[in-house]
């Protein structure tokens, strides 16, 4: 457990799986004995935010809401959009990278490539289109909720679209970006033949599963913490009545 008063250089040298964490929260390495309230003060960073993240995605067990419920949606957001910031562009191109570069040095057959290649595009076509309808549409209609909930008087048209529309709708159809990540690991573990190049495979395979748990604590945060939050404010608004 990741507590306020530990050096940040502790917390990260104990756990570098955390390490992704840290450009989500613009707070870069050389941190030298400063603690981790120290380190988070200094960037401007929410610390007991970034405790109950940083704790969250160590925890495999850990069920996100009861401590994250403390934070504005706003903040709950701007990590969200960070977070796809950091795979839009580090963590997919990345393993793209490494993906094309093992299908290169391969013994492959050219049917082989095609499949993994066709999969991995397919994939990332899926990705991009989840993310900017979040980025686009889910994320600033959840910030303008939430700036509507502190006016004195809801604005009368932005109630009439909440009576045809509730985040409810976009929980239906939210899907799991990590699923299919998970049969490109299977592909190449179970049935692609074996690559000479090992220590470049087993990165590929070491990074998959990295973004696959990456994207399990994401959308955990987004089904869990985001959503029923939203819900509930939708629900509040639309129950209050109008003044005088
Ligand atoms: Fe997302
Ligand atoms: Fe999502």
């Amino acid at each position: 457990m990741i507590t306020r008063q530990l050096p940040m250089y502790r917390v990260v040298t104990d756990h570098p799986q955390l390490l992704p964490l840290f450009p989500r929260f613009n707070l870069k390495l050389g941190f030298g004995e400063k603690s981790v309230e120290q380190v988070c003060k200094d960037h401007g960073v929410n610390v007991d935010f970034f405790l109950e993240i940083a704790n969250a995605y160590l925890d495999e067990l850990y069920v996100p809401g009861e401590g994250l419920s403390f934070f504005s949606l706003g903040t709950v957001v701007n990590y969200i959009l960070s977070t796809h910031n950091y795979y839009m562009d580090i963590a997919l191109p990345g393993v793209e990278e490494k993906i094309h570069l093992l299908m290169d040095g391969s013994a492959l057959s050219e049917k082989e490539i095609a499949l993994v290649t066709g999969f991995f595009n397919d994939y990332k076509k899926d990705f991009l289109a989840h993310i900017s309808q979040e980025d686009q549409h889910i994320l600033p209609y959840v910030l303008e909720l939430e700036r509507q909930s502190t006016l004195e008087r809801t604005d009368p048209e932005f109630l009439q679209k909440l009576r045809s529309y509730s985040i409810r709708e976009f929980e239906k159809e939210h899907d799991r970006l990590e699923t299919s990540l998970e049969h490109l690991s299977t592909l190449i573990i179970k049935y692609l033949p074996p690559f000479d190049d090992l220590q470049l495979c087993h990165q590929v395979l070491n990074d998959l599963a990295a973004l696959v748990k990456d994207l399990v604590d994401h959308a955990d945060v987004e089904d869990k913490v985001l959503i029923p939050r939203v819900a509930e404010l939708e629900e509040k608004l639309l129950n209050t009545p109008f003044p005088g």
